[in-house]
């Protein structure tokens, strides 16, 4: 697959669009894919499984039911909410505040950074380059954090004056809370502690901060369409305030994400998924709009090397447990979301090895 070097279409910002008083053919779903809304016929709220990191400073005991308890969630929903896990409050709120105050800024000013789908970075309002593909209700501003020698700040917005010390702060801090659950995912899964961290050799860190607007009809739409994320893990900071995330749970459900206020929400990526040969999986998950406010979120994705090769290891293959994916670098992986859009667990199927 190659490279687009340009959008399909011509962009529109959905944050123009959030005053109108319908969603513009554009984004209409399909309605076996439109949201339940309905609070009766939905599906409740409900809190995925919250681990209290500290626990892994504590005795042996404490440490195991701490391991226990992430892979649990690592096996049942592929999804979790952590506690006590190092990252400052006020680097959350920060965040949060400074990207918003961002978000508000005049359009021209956040044009100055619009992407294109050559490296994503910037002011966007798609993924995939499909003309005529039916669109999502969010925009988005997308930013490479690591390795450091491919961080370029040509793409980073100069105002608000605090984003740039922010969003580096904030960066540095979601890379030490990964590497401690690189290394309990490593150990929940039988294996040594430093094996995934080989395995992502020097690691890639990206930030998307998506931007939901308020919808006039957000029973049409979706804010993003069911995905699994590509990469290999993902640790979001959501909007207190504002429930949105789903996370598909069986065939059919959505349960719909009780954020718990100071954590944070983890979950497995597809590079894990191939890497440990499906005993973790990625899970699909889409976010739904609302018509009364604009939605904030900060998802931090924590991917192997562009350059590795990624394929199920050695330790979990067996004659029972055959690999069941193809290798593949993640700079090859990657393309699929970028060229394709999200697409339900479509892009891991494209892996398998028969
Ligand atoms: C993502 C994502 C969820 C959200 O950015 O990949 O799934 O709540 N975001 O914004
Ligand atoms: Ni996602």
């Amino acid at each position: 697959m190659e490279m687009a070097e340009d959008w399909p279409e011509p962009i529109v910002r959905v944050q123009t669009l959030a005053d109108d008083g319908a969603v513009p053919e554009r984004y209409i779903k399909p309605p076996s894919e439109r949201p339940d809304l309905n609070p009766v016929t939905a599906l409740a709220t409900g809190s995925l499984p919250v681990v209290d990191l500290a626990g892994l400073s504590g005795g042996a005991e404490e440490r195991l039911a701490t391991m226990l308890a992430v892979s649990g969630a690592c096996r049942d929903w592929g999804f979790f909410q952590v506690v006590n896990h190092g990252v400052s409050p006020e680097l959350m709120e920060g965040m949060r505040e400074v990207w918003r105050s961002f978000f508000q800024l005049p359009m021209a000013e956040k044009q100055a950074y619009a992407n294109s789908p050559k490296t994503f970075e910037g002011y966007g309002s798609r993924l995939g380059v499909k003309k005529g593909a039916i669109l999502d209700w969010g925009d988005y501003f997308f930013l490479q954090l690591s390795p450091h020698s491919i961080r370029n700040y040509d793409k980073w917005p100069v105002l608000p004056a605090s984003l740039r010390a922010m969003t580096e702060a904030y960066g540095e801090e979601l890379e030490k809370l990964c590497g401690v659950i690189k290394k309990v995912l490593s150990a929940t899964l039988g294996l040594d502690e430093g094996f995934l961290h080989r395995a992502f050799g020097e690691a890639g860190a990206c930030v998307r901060v998506n931007y939901y607007p308020k919808c006039p009809q957000p029973d049409l739409t979706l804010g993003l369409s069911p995905h699994s994320d590509p990469g290999g893990m993902t640790v979001l900071l959501t909007d207190h305030n504002v429930k949105g995330l789903q996370v598909r749970k069986g065939d059919d459900d959505w349960i719909t994400v009780e954020p718990v206020p100071g954590a944070l929400i983890v979950n497995i990526g597809d590079q894990i998924q191939v890497l440990t040969n499906a005993t973790y999986k990625s899970v699909e998950h889409r976010v739904v709009v609302n018509a009364a406010t604009e939605r904030l979120s900060v998802a931090f994705f924590f991917n192997p090397n562009d350059d590795l090769p990624i394929q199920p290891a050695a330790e979990l293959v067996t004659p029972e447990a055959p690999p069941l994916y193809k290798r593949l670098t993640f700079k090859e992986y990657k393309l699929f979301m970028r060229m394709l859009g999200p697409g339900g667990k479509s892009h891991v199927d494209l892996v398998k090895s028969t």
